[in-house]
């Protein structure tokens, strides 16, 4: 077996420069089980960050799904296929009336691209609103659409198609408070009245309901509502993205959307969806989907294929048959509960929903400095006393807690309780 010296420098040979590395000291993990990590030398880690190992690492019933149709077939969507049709039954069957149609692919990216060609189509515009510090994937298509991407390090800034409206922060944003709802909301209105004017365009507005690169943050109560009335009043259409929050890790509902009363036009997934196995989707209405099929065949070699769908058919089986929506809805809310118990200056704003929490750090609670340097030592911390979270936000002072949805009581008093001695005893 390599040793982590000699795989270092394998990487540093043979792996893109670009690619990174979590933590100070690397982690050498060799085995998943439910929401435990194990080093090469035997160490537990409690996860705490990877929400793609939805229903836990390597889920026994997972694994013997994707085992199972391997020894069977592994082809495409150009065959009749039991498997393929009653997986997209029953994920349809989890999402509102209406958005009936699914298209298979193989990374949140993908399906994100995807979702815009169809928008674009349909709407015969490109004008994309987003939200600032979003993010929606990385290929070209989704750097321009993605604020954190394409103003941060590297980035060239934002395409004229693409409007941006200042990210809907009610703790630290640009209106605050009471005045959130409207100062967002406005910005919205600004955007469509800026396409409208240069073109006479129809508006795409993507966002997900609840950040994840944004920091954890919810937004505005009514917020989305207001925006998506606004969008559709301009002709426009609705995209959801569902990457990093769907699959009943809100808790209170399925998908990240109904938490914000809203439905949109078309719905992206994936992360989760495979509990690791590369699976994503879009899913959309019949009108929309009918539209997209003008001449142009949509084929993807791998994207529906039996194994991923019989992956992905075994992943909602364990998410009903082990309650796990209202485990995150419990255990969430149990987590907040205690996290937001912790005594310490540094702590901002503690937020989120069912298993997806961020706790935002700050220097000062009337200017409110980021402190980005503190959260990184505290992540680091954690990872020393055997939990693995993370840090994000355009700012990278948020603490990042997403751990696979079967996270039970018990760990998420491992977690405070070590979270708690490190604020005490390093700040
Ligand atoms: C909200 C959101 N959308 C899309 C993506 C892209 O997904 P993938 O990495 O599977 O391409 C991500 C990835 O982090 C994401 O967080």
């Amino acid at each position: 077996m390599l040793d982590k010296k000699s795989i270092r420098s394998l990487r540093e040979n043979h792996l893109g420069p670009s690619f990174s590395v979590s933590y100070e000291e690397p982690l050498h993990i060799v085995r998943g089980e439910g929401q435990f990590l194990y080093d090469v030398d035997g160490n537990r880690f409690l996860d705490a960050v990877n929400n793609i190992q939805h229903v836990g690492h390597c889920h026994p019933k997972v694994v013997e799904a994707a085992q199972r149709q391997y020894e069977k077939l592994n082809t495409n969507t150009r065959y009749l296929d039991e498997t393929i049709v009653n997986y997209a039954k029953a994920l349809t069957d989890n999402l509102p009336d209406g958005l009936d149609v699914c298209f298979f692919t193989n990374s949140g990216s993908e399906a994100n691209d995807l979702a815009l060609r169809m928008a674009r189509l349909y709407t015969q515009s490109k004008q994309t609103i987003v939200l600032d510090a979003a993010y929606h994937g990385n290929l070209s298509s989704l750097i321009e659409i993605s604020p954190y991407k394409h103003n941060g390090p590297g980035g060239t800034g934002a395409p004229d198609f693409v409007h941006t409206i200042p990210m809907p922060d009610g703790y630290r944003g640009i209106y605050r408070g009471e005045k959130a709802i409207n100062g967002y909301v406005n910005e919205v209105q600004k955007a469509i009245d800026q396409i409208r004017q240069s073109d006479g365009d129809k508006p795409v507005f993507i966002v997900e309901s609840l950040m994840g690169c944004g920091g954890q943050l919810v937004l505005p109560n009514r917020f989305l509502e207001k925006a998506f009335h606004l969008v559709r009043e301009a002709g426009g259409i609705c995209i959801a993205d569902e990457v990093q929050i769907g699959f009943g890790r809100m808790g209170s509902h399925f998908w990240g959307f109904e938490t914000c009363d809203v439905i949109p036009d078309i719905v992206t997934m994936g992360k989760s969806m495979g509990n690791g196995h590369p699976l994503s989707a879009v899913v959309t209405t019949k009108a929309i989907a009918n539209h997209f099929n003008n001449g142009m065949e949509y084929f993807n070699s791998f994207g529906g294929n039996p194994v991923s769908c019989a992956v992905g058919h075994a992943v909602l089986n364990v998410i009903e048959n082990e309650g796990l929506q209202q485990n995150a809805l419990e255990v969430g809310q149990y987590l907040m509960d205690r996290l937001k118990k912790i005594d310490h200056p540094l702590i901002g704003e503690v937020r989120g929903r069912g298993l997806f929490i961020g706790v935002e750090l700050v220097k000062d609670h009337d200017t409110f400095t980021p402190a980005a340097t503190e959260a990184k030592i505290i992540v680091n911390r954690m990872k020393e006393a055997g939990i693995l979270m993370s840090t994000d936000g355009p700012d990278h002072n948020v603490l990042k807690i997403k751990p696979p949805i079967i996270f039970t009581r018990e760990n998420a008093d491992e977690l405070v309780f070590n979270l708690t001695s490190i604020f005490q005893e390093k700040f």
